[in-house]
């Protein structure tokens, strides 16, 4: 029996009440913990490479071989990539008799182990692993999968009846994870959601009989028309049988839902990646689109990554023959944190394309433990400056180019939250060298679409701790306070590929508009409180609890909080509470629109987790409050 989209509901609600995670009627009560996901094996972002962007369904054991082989051989596997992911096209059918999945024996022949089992990935997974490399598989969490939906003539499409082509995890949650990771080995999963977005009953093939209807869970146009909760319990199967079938932990559990279903607000607490928007394609526009979708820096942490799509690095507008561009997008990743997925047919890759993919000071700057995604220190539509704060107090900065123009670049300490009269030191990490070190600023030429990025030293504005701004890998927005989920204007509207200017065009998925921010507001307005800017602090909504994990390293929390100036809601009154490990340490005054911010300092000493509340009179939200954590800081004296 089908389950309906109402019941599947009802099973987020049940999961809920047992699991917890929305047990408290409050949800702005602390928890006394920090509660992002740090199971599985993503402490950094992953690294590997994936057979998409290189051969679409058209993907053969042999391709993935060799492609691993050329990690190895060529030396990115000791860089760092070492998961070998196996995207759509790899199956046959599901078994009707047992509802055992059958790989297609005819691209992967070493899984052809006949007897009971029929076909195995163990062989498959049993060389990658002897290769040192890690292994990873694909499936979707409706019962069909994206190329049934949107590519009718790919090859190697499932085969057989209808049911026999239903080989996503819908109603096989546990069986397929089983068999997945207990039997065949493999170490990650990337779960699409194109089953629970494009079988309707309107659906052409649907009605032709050759799928059944499954009533869509996912608009991808109209959030509104999305069921959320119901997404979401989905992927909390997978991650619950993920955690059961891995005891060990050895897993990476990608969520691919393309910023849909409003997963800015829940990814974090349930996966290890996100995606954030739709496909990448190798194109320009599309590559800024995806690279603008991930601007979140705060949803970003050791354990639960922005997803922005694997690379093209080495396709179309990033091939041999733009590697102004290629860099560009290799170092725009690397700043967001980024999973570093290649997707080229590495067979063959010319060696300047090799280069930039094995560029060790980059792949640190993405694999810093710190886990900081880069936070937007100047932003135009020609040029944006991105700094991320490394674990050493460094920052890596990256100064894009967007434009077809060619451009001078003013970069201040300022933009680093370095001192203004200190001197500060730029390593180029594409060249190695060093520049002559400035103070106050420095002008740098920026060739149209180029990214410049570097390592910085310098003696850093707040000696004697850091600004929330600077970590935001140590802060969670568990409640971001959004009510009615917006996606983000700021996004360029895409044509789809398969309507062209026919089509009503392609409007972003990622509801992120009015979600916290690091140095802004959440609609990227500047901090302000009656009338005076912050040029640090972070942006939320009221009715929301940021989680800090202070790891008892620091002694005092400061901040100056007031209701921003570019509030919708000028009427609300909000108190801004700070807890230390689940006990209030300090309280503001309500405060209201047009009043001056109040300081709020507390003793954090050996304090694990601080929790940051603002709570509004108005618990609705309708009209968004905006509040801000102005200069807000932890202090080690
Ligand atoms: C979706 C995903 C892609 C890829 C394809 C496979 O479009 O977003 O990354 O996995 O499906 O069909």
């Amino acid at each position: 029996m089908r389950v309906s989209a109402g019941l599947v509901g009802g099973v987020a609600i049940l999961l809920g009440c047992s699991g917890g995670a929305y047990a408290a009627d409050d949800p702005l009560a602390p928890t006394g913990r920090w509660t992002a996901v740090t199971t599985g094996q993503a402490a950094k972002p992953p690294m590997g490479w994936n057979s998409w962007n290189a051969f679409h369904t058209d993907v053969t054991e042999a391709k993935v071989l060799d492609s691993a082989k050329a990690i190895v051989d060529s030396g990115l596997a000791a860089k760092g990539y070492r998961y070998i992911n196996i995207d759509d096209g790899w199956w046959l059918k599901r078994r009707t008799s047992d509802g055992r999945m059958v790989v297609r024996t005819s691209i992967f022949p070493s899984a052809a182990v006949g007897g009971a089992e029929q076909t195995s990935f163990k062989p498959f997974t049993d060389r990658i692993h002897a290769m040192g490399l890690k292994a990873g598989i694909y499936s979707d969490i409706g019962a069909n999968n994206c190329s049934q939906a949107f590519a009718p003539n790919a090859p190697n499409l499932p085969e057989g009846t209808v049911a026999e082509r239903e080989v996503g995890l819908y109603g096989h949650t546990d069986q397929d994870i089983k068999l997945y990771f207990g039997d065949w080995a493999f170490d990650y999963i990337k779960v699409d959601a194109c089953g629970i977005r494009a079988f309707g009953p309107d659906n052409e093939r649907v009605k032709a009989g050759q799928y059944r209807a499954l009533a869509p869970l996912i608009d991808i146009k109209e959030i509104r028309r999305t069921d959320i909760p119901a997404v979401r319990a989905l992927y909390q199967q997978v991650a619950d049988a993920l955690r059961r079938t891995n005891p060990d932990g050895d897993y990476i559990f990608s969520i691919c839902a393309w910023g849909s279903a409003d997963v800015r607000a829940w990814a974090k607490d349930v996966g290890n990646l996100s995606r954030t928007s739709d496909d990448i394609t190798p194109s320009w526009t599309r590559m800024l689109a995806n690279f603008d979708s991930a601007n979140r820096a705060l949803y970003a942490h050791p354990g639960s990554w922005n997803d922005p799509d694997m690379l093209f690095v080495g396709h179309g507008d990033f091939d041999e023959h733009h590697l102004t561009e290629a860099k560009s997008h290799f170092a725009l990743w690397a700043m967001l944190s980024a999973p570093l997925l290649i997707g080229y047919d590495l067979r063959n890759a010319p060696q300047p394309l090799m280069d930039i993919l094995g560029n060790s000071d980059l792949i640190a700057v993405d694999q810093d433990p710190a886990g900081n995604q880069a936070v937007l220190a100047y932003d135009t539509d020609d040029v944006q400056i991105l700094v991320k704060t490394l674990s050493n107090g460094h920052k890596a900065v990256a100064i894009f180019n967007r434009g077809l123009a060619p451009t001078d670049v003013t970069l201040t300490a300022g933009h680093l939250k370095f001192a203004a009269t200190a001197p500060v030191t730029l390593k180029d990490l594409w060249t190695g060298a060093t520049l002559p070190a400035f103070s106050g600023e420095t002008k740098l030429h920026l060739d149209p679409r180029q990214t410049l990025v570097f390592d910085a030293a310098g003696a850093r504005a707040l000696p004697n701790g850091l600004y929330l701004a600077e970590m935001p890998g140590r802060v969670n927005p568990a409640v971001d306070g959004v009510v009615i989920p917006q996606p983000d204007p700021t996004i360029h509207r895409m044509i789809t590929p398969w309507g062209g200017t026919t089509d009503d065009g392609e409007p972003p998925a990622y509801t992120g508009w009015g979600g916290a921010q690091a140095d802004a507001t959440p609609y990227r307005q500047t901090l302000r409180v009656d009338g005076k800017t912050y040029g640090t602090g972070l942006g939320v909504l009221a009715n929301s609890r940021l989680e800090v994990r202070a790891d008892r390293q620091f002694r005092r929390f400061t901040a100056e909080v007031g209701v921003d100036d570019s509030t919708f809601d000028a009427d609300d009154a909000v108190t801004f509470s700070v807890y230390g490990d689940g006990k209030l340490l300090t309280t503001s005054k309500p405060t209201r629109f047009g009043q001056t911010a109040q300081t709020l300092s507390a003793n954090i000493s050996g304090v694990k987790t601080v929790e940051l509340v603002a709570r509004g009179a108005s618990a609705k939200n309708k009209a968004p409050t905006v509040v801000t954590w102005g200069n807000a800081a932890l202090l080690t004296d």
